[in-house]
């Protein structure tokens, strides 16, 4: 497979489904995001006024629906490790609602691919009636978000079809990380002048390339452990339990296996009881500080039965590990941790023969609450 450049951006070209054109299209929107948005030394290329108004913040909350949910779950931490700025991430049907204690000085970040999505617009109605001040990070120039919002950030990603989000949880989580080093920088952080985003956006294009040409030893991977499984757990810590809550979604989305996202640590406290003979758990190790705990955790639901696999970054791996992804700075794994999971979503769809982009009961932009 190989994305053909000259042919017409929403034209499935010789790829069966569209979601499968889009996992492979995302090392090209890694590099256009780093040509967009960064110059040639690597120095952020952001309007200097929506700088000015998160540094004027004391608190950011991220707002998000779905896969934009959980790209948020990440940009918290780039926020808070590259900008040293408390970040709080929400579900925007949950916030509409029952709105929490906001701090004095708050800037929202609504994170959307479509713009559209009602319950984000019903928080961000709610925001400009209180006079907060806000940003529309999205993927549709023009969308109602991005009108509404005080400024907007696209996402440059190409139309996305598959009604389950990839390259737009990728995109949304690099441009995170390039607005959380620009404002690191402005606020005196020396990991985010240190962060070189340019470059290592370079390496995750890189990175995702050789996933993405893995395809045959995942689609063997998804044939073994998922196909037969009603249920499927992803496990990790940290970062990692965030990426598993995206690699559950996908599952579930697409080729129906109830999966689960779980914080591995958390199993052992009650959810460890639905192991059983041939459960699949998926392990994500790409954090120095945890690997040798969610390694434990694997070794707790094998001994009950589970069938599991382990996706590790190179400089954690260790023999018989099932996927080694390349090494990029841990902040950055997300991007590379969580294309393999789109992927086992993608061939478990397939091979039961679904319909891969038009899941069930679901629509790629959902305009009622
Ligand atoms: C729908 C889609 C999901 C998407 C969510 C949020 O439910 O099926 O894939 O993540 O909306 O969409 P948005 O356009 O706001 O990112």
């Amino acid at each position: 497979y190989h994305v053909d450049m000259n042919a017409d951006e929403t034209d499935k070209g010789t790829y069966p489904f569209y979601m499968l054109k889009e996992v492979d299209e995302q090392p090209n929107v890694m590099r256009k995001l780093a040509q967009t948005y960064l110059s040639e030394h690597g120095e952020p290329q952001i309007d200097d006024k929506l700088i000015k108004a998160m540094q004027a913040a004391d608190r950011l909350y991220i707002v998000g629906a779905g896969t934009s949910y959980h790209a948020g779950l990440i940009g918290k931490r780039l926020f808070e490790r590259l900008a040293h700025i408390p970040t709080e991430v929400h579900v925007s049907s949950e916030f509409a609602y029952e709105q929490p204690m906001l701090s004095d000085k708050p800037f929202f970040i609504f994170l959307t691919q479509s713009g559209e999505t009602a319950d984000s617009r019903e928080v961000l109605v709610n925001v400009n009636d209180a006079g907060y001040p806000s940003l529309t990070i999205t993927n549709v120039q023009n969308s109602t978000l991005s009108r509404e919002a005080s400024y907007t950030l696209l996402l440059h990603a190409g139309p996305e079809i598959a009604v389950a989000s990839t390259k737009a949880y990728t995109a949304q989580i690099a441009l995170e990380a390039i607005l959380a080093k620009a404002l690191g920088e402005v606020n005196g952080q020396i990991i985010a002048q240190n962060f070189n985003v340019r470059q290592q956006l370079g390496l995750v294009a890189t990175g995702m390339q050789a996933i993405v040409d893995e395809k045959a030893t995942i689609e063997a991977l998804a044939n073994d452990y998922l196909m037969k499984s009603p249920k499927a757990f992803y496990i990790g810590r940290g970062i990692d339990h965030a990426v598993s809550l995206e690699a559950a979604l996908k599952l579930k989305e697409i080729s129906y296996v109830q999966a689960e996202g779980f914080a591995s640590g958390e199993l052992k406290h009650g959810t460890i009881a639905l192991i059983e003979d041939g459960t699949p758990v998926i392990g994500f190790i790409t954090q120095a500080k945890t690997a040798g705990l969610t390694r434990s955790n694997l070794q707790e639901t094998m001994a009950r039965g589970a069938n599991t696999m382990t996706i590790a970054r190179q400089g954690l791996a260790i023999e018989g590990d099932n996927l080694v992804l390349p090494d990029v700075d841990e902040m950055l794994m997300p991007l590379l941790s969580v294309v393999p999971a789109q992927l086992l979503a993608y061939y478990t769809s397939l091979n039961k023969g679904l319909d891969v982009d038009k899941p069930r009961n679901l629509a790629k932009s959902v305009t009622v609450e």
